[in-house]
């Protein structure tokens, strides 16, 4: 298995993967599947900022997870700190996966000046939680019952983890 960045041609595997979380999980809190046009679109924008989207790729080729970041929030006082967002096709989850995308996202997020990672995860997403701890990221917020899907409250968790410490930058 390989990590690396993905290409136009790896859009379909990826909206398969994320499409496949949006019917079944509550990874993703919409019902709304997206279409390969939505994809590629993110996809543009996010090499069109200069930002990663990487892919895992197995012996064959095929896309086994995907992650990526991209602003946290839109007022520029937050530009030193970015979202990510991880997803790995359930067929080969708890294999390392996860945590190989994710660590290769906080090696590039720490090359583009960034100082602070955020996942926004599901408060039930075990998974997620205990994957980014295992990395040094902390439960800094809980929004409890803020959202809901399949007929259920879903709480927000933020997870987050200072890169580097370093001076604020100047005004
Ligand atoms: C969360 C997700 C990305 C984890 O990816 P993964 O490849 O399955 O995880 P890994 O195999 O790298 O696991 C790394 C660590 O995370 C934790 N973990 C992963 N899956 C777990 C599970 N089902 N239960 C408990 N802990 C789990 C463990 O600590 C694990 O380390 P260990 O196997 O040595 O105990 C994957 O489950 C997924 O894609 N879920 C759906 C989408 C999603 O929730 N994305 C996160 C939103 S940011």
């Amino acid at each position: 298995m390989i990590i690396r960045n993905a290409e136009p041609r790896d859009i379909p595997a990826i909206l398969s993967i994320y499409n496949h979380a949006v019917r079944e999980t509550t990874a993703a809190w919409t019902s709304r599947e997206e279409t390969l046009d939505d994809r590629l679109t993110w996809y543009e924008a996010r090499m069109s900022q200069g930002l990663p989207v990487l892919v895992a790729a197995g012996a064959q080729e095929e896309i086994l997870g995907f992650a990526s970041f991209g602003a946290f929030r839109a007022k520029e006082g937050y530009r030193l700190t970015a979202e990510h967002t991880l997803y790995v096709d359930p067929t080969v989850q708890r294999q390392g996966i996860g945590r190989k995308l994710l660590l290769r996202l906080m090696d590039i997020a720490h090359e583009h000046d960034i100082h602070v990672l955020v996942g926004v995860v599901d408060g039930d997403n075990n998974a997620s939680i205990k994957l980014h701890e295992g990395l040094g990221f902390e439960k800094t917020g809980h929004l409890p019952q803020v959202g809901t899907k399949f007929g259920r409250w879903l709480d927000l968790v933020f997870l987050t983890k200072v890169l580097k410490p370093m001076e604020p930058p100047k005004p």
